[in-house]
This record gives structure tokens, sequence and C-alpha cells, in this order.
């Protein structure tokens, strides 16, 4: 049996990361492929619980130090519980966010260092990777439309706009220092042409 692959969906609020995991679930599916679709903070059910205290509560519930930890904690029992199992039968996990979320929002925008953060993942998680990430970039304009489409924000969500320029600039920086591993997505097109060029890099792995 051969191991699952790993694939992460990155980016700011309102780039559309839901909407692309539950159609490329769909499309893995049809060509047989088991897919787990999950998601960050939570997808497991300690790591739910811990979702509850980080998205509840005012913006200054936790510090930032308390903050990069119960993300850490939540991701390991995520890992350990769902994500390795998974991928061990041979099944893709689709995740919407992972540790880049920690590294772009406690790092970037929490001042959080990347080493600290990888040390914490290192520790958590045991280090385990994405085999690929994709950043889905919108313009500030479409991600502002589409978040008041959506309807208010949780804790985390609501951040002032330079917050968000901030995030975006960090993540496109990671996703350059690591170009194996990162893919950029235009995510101004329809949805449709989105999943059609996940899809169409994935092709070499597909069955
Ligand atoms: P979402 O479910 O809308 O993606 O919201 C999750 C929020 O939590 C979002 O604002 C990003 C934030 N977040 C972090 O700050 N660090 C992390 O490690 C993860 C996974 C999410």
């Amino acid at each position: 049996m051969t191991r699952g692959r790993f694939i992460t969906l990155e980016g700011g609020e309102g780039v559309g990361k839901s909407t692309q995991i539950r159609a490329l679930a769909a499309a893995l599916e049809a060509r047989g492929v088991e897919v787990v679709a999950t998601r960050e903070p939570g997808g497991s059910a300690g790591a739910e619980a811990i979702r509850t205290l980080l998205m509840e509560g005012s913006d200054d519930r936790w510090d930032a130090r308390s903050e990069a930890l119960l993300f850490a904690a939540a991701r390991a029992d995520h890992v350990a519980r769902l994500i390795r199992p998974a991928l061990e039968r041979g099944a893709w996990v689709l995740c919407d966010r992972f540790v880049d979320s920690s590294r772009a929002y406690q790092g970037g925008g929490g001042g959080i260092t990347d080493a600290d953060l990888l040390m914490l993942h290192g520790f958590g998680s045991e280090g385990l990777l994405p085999d690929r990430t994709f950043l889905l970039t919108v313009s500030a304009a479409e991600a502002a439309r589409r978040l008041t489409e959506r309807g208010g924000s949780d804790r985390m969500g609501n951040k002032p706009a330079d917050y968000q320029a901030r995030l975006a600039a960090r993540f496109v920086e990671m996703a350059e220092a690591e170009p194996a591993r990162w893919r950029i997505v235009d995510a101004d097109v329809a949805a449709s042409d989105v999943t059609a060029a996940i899809l169409a890099d994935l092709a070499e792995w597909l069955p």
C-alpha cells in the first residue's frame, strides 16, 4: 500500500479554500481515490475543542505565545489521530490550512519567529509537511467583497486591513522560499478554473 498524498490549501480569509477543498474531494473521489477532507484549527475531536478556545472570545483572549501553543497542540492531535493514519492507509488528505497558517498568522502577524513555530511543529507533529501546498491569492478588493458577502467574522478574522496585507505578503514569501512544495494559484477567476489549475498540477500523482 503506497502512502497517500498530503495536500494543503493556504491563503487569507475569503480566498475560496473551503470551496476548493469540496471540489477537489469530489474530483479525486471520481477517480477512485479515498479522500479525507479536513481543516485547521480542528479536524479531530480534541482539535475541534481547542478550535472553540481559539475562535471565541475577545481579541486579546490569548497572548501570542499561548495562541501559538494552542494552534500547535490542535495540529498535533489532528496529525496523530486523523492525518497520519489516513496517509498510511493510502488516502489523500486535503486540508484547509496547516502549519503554514501558523507561520503566517502567529509568525508574520503575531511576532513569533519562524524558527520557534517550526520547533513547535517539530515537537507536536513530528515536523509533518504537506507534499504540496497551494496558496490561493485574490486581490484585496475581491477578498473584502467575499468576506462581506459571507457576513461577519470571528476572533481570528477580526483583524485590521494592514494585518491582512502583511499576511498576504508573508504567504507569498514562504511560497517563493520553498518552490518545490508550494504553488501560487490566482483565485480571482471562476472557482471551476481554480479547481482545474490545481488538478492539472496534481496530475502526475493521480492514479
Ligand atoms: P478559517 O476557518 O476561516 O480558516 O479560520 C481560521 C482562523 O484561524 C483564520 O483567521 C486563520 C487562523 N489561524 C491561525 O491564526 N493560525 C493557524 O495555525 C491556523 C490553522 C489558523
